[in-house]
């Protein structure tokens, strides 16, 4: 098992039209993303085969993407299927002999090697997800969006640009002690209070279940959770790169924030988050709402990721771990055994109950 095994967000449906391309990172590896002719999502190597230069830099008219340099033409198998210089020639027989068939290439008019790197895509609810493996050790599939679309239920969509690695990301997204000190008030305030959670590793997978939560969670709360019922919250952390967050507060009022975050380079991660949930007769309204305030609580983590990013860049990963960081604990352990290549999914079970002060 592989990071490149694995599924990633690369675009809202929406912001992929017609006749785009876009440029994005995965991994590390450069992609240009445009729709083909039949409107299907289609992720090449940014790079082009004539002189390499940028194909997210070119234009795309009906499903066929033109290198900004030559104006080579790429259709949606990535097969060259223009080459402006070599005009009528371009599919010269002769030209045939020269050149070695590839897999993907072996259609008649196109048995030349002339074929761009291309990788899988697939769009589930409203977003464009690009696989880099070819053959991976498993057909895992793209993580499902609780309740998206689902009705009762609205969603929020935000993405941001975090300075830090997917592992450090993905741990601030289910890390309660930070919200006290970085998002005050409007999110958490301190009171000194004892939670308990259970945290446990299971199947790839960390879930916490925290207890004892009550009335917690900033001024919306008397509007969520006005009979200050018990909140009932539970966090997870799925391989490789999902964290979901779930605060049910009662009255079928349920809050959900899952994020995808996606490993651009080392120190870059982009962070695709959904905000799903069912507040009844505040649905609508609530809307813009909890965009500003997702928003304003993912701005101070950036800030705050930021910071951590540039010393552990500088000095590494040696942490001084307290009881409340097992959940950091648990999922570096199955982050470490990917990027090792190994499966996750092999480690022992393990189910620990922690108190800790917010
Ligand atoms: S570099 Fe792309 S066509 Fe020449
Ligand atoms: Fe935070």
């Amino acid at each position: 098992m592989q990071f490149e095994d694995f599924w990633y967000v690369v675009a809202l449906s929406q912001e992929l039209k017609p006749n785009a391309v876009l440029s994005r990172t995965v991994l590390g590896e450069w992609l240009a993303i445009f729709r083909g002719d039949n409107g299907e999502a289609v992720a090449l190597q940014d790079r082009c085969l004539h002189r390499n230069s940028r194909l997210s830099r070119g234009n795309v008219r009906q499903g066929m993407l033109s290198c900004p340099y030559h104006g080579w033409v790429y259709d949606k198998q990535g097969k060259v299927v223009s080459v402006p210089s070599e005009g009528d020639d371009h599919f010269n027989p002769l030209i045939e002999q020269i050149d070695i068939g590839s897999e993907e290439c072996t259609t008649k008019a196109y048995r030349h090697k002339r074929c761009a790197k291309k990788y899988e895509t697939r769009e589930q609810e409203g977003y464009v997800y690009v696989r880099l493996a070819a053959n991976p050790s498993e057909e895992f599939q793209p993580f499902s969006m609780p309740y998206y679309g689902k009705p009762g239920w609205e969603t929020v969509r935000v993405i941001n640009h975090f300075q830090n690695t997917v592992i450090n990301c993905a741990e601030n997204f289910i890390d309660i002690p930070h919200t006290v000190s970085v998002h005050p008030g409007i999110f958490r305030t301190s009171r000194k209070q004892k939670l308990e959670m259970t945290v446990e590793r299971k199947n790839g997978a960390v879930l916490v279940k925290y207890q004892k939560e009550t009335n917690n969670l900033g001024w919306y709360a008397r509007f969520l959770n006005p009979k200050k019922n018990e909140i009932k919250h539970t966090d997870s952390f799925y391989m490789p790169n999902v964290t979901s967050v779930e605060y049910n507060m009662g009255n079928r009022r349920r809050l959900f924030i899952t994020s995808q975050s996606i490993p651009e380079t080392e120190d870059s991660t982009l962070v695709y988050t959904d905000v799903t949930f069912n507040y009844g007769i505040w649905n609508k309204i609530a809307r813009p709402f909890v965009r500003w305030t997702a928003q304003k609580i993912i701005r101070q983590d950036i800030e705050a990721l930021a910071i951590q990013g540039e010393a552990i860049k500088k000095y590494g990963t040696q942490f001084a771990n307290t009881p409340a960081d097992t959940i950091h604990v648990f999922v570096e352990s199955i982050f470490n055994q990917i990027a090792r290549k190994k499966d996750p999914r092999i480690l022992p079970n393990r189910s620990v109950r922690v108190s800790f002060w917010v």
